[in-house]
């Protein structure tokens, strides 16, 4: 009787796994060619934002906001030439940086700090953890576009 029993929990089992055929398929080891062991820096950052289409021109009224959050949150440590105070000089940032990166350091800096290679590099280099200045992702676009202007790139009119 007990084998019975025992017999009837497999068939159970074996049919409710039946019932989920993807589980199987999800918990399978993947093949070795699969596991990327350290994923392919795309140069991107870590965070939200993972693709920016830029204002060609960039507009005025973007540039206006992020220039006062840039002057408010972000200029007792970030120059607009190419000279670094605590942090590096915003000057050519947008030669070295993809614009993704730089709104993914804006915005989730911490996380960025801990696995960006090439944030680490830079903690490495100012030996200061730049401070969550808590923007918005809206906040950060504009400051992006600021970024931009203070690069030479042309802004419509006001
Ligand atoms: C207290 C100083 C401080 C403030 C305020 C600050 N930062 Fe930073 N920032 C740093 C430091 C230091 C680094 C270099 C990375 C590190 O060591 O954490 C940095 C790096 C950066 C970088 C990358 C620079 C590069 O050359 O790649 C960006 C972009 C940036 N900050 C954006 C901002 C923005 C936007 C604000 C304002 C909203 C801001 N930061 C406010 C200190 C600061």
């Amino acid at each position: 009787m007990k084998k019975v029993f025992v017999f009837m929990v497999f068939a159970i089992l074996v049919i409710a796994c039946g019932d989920a055929p993807n589980k199987e398929a999800t918990n399978a080891p993947k093949p070795k060619s699969m596991i990327a062991d350290e994923p392919a820096d795309d140069g991107k950052g870590v965070g939200q934002t993972k693709a920016i289409t830029l204002n060609t021109p960039l507009l005025a009224p973007m540039v206006a906001k992020g220039k006062a959050i840039y002057e408010m949150k972000c200029a007792a440590c970030h120059k607009l030439s190419d000279k670094r105070v605590v942090g590096p000089g915003w000057k050519g940032i947008t030669e070295r940086r993809k614009p993704e990166w730089i709104m993914n350091m804006t915005t989730n800096v911490e996380e960025m700090l801990a696995n960006d290679p090439t944030a680490k590099a830079l903690f490495k280099e100012c030996l200061v953890a730049m401070p969550n200045q808590n923007l918005t992702v809206e906040d950060a676009r504009n400051v992006l576009e600021f970024i931009y202007a203070n690069d030479g790139y042309e802004v419509t009119e006001l």
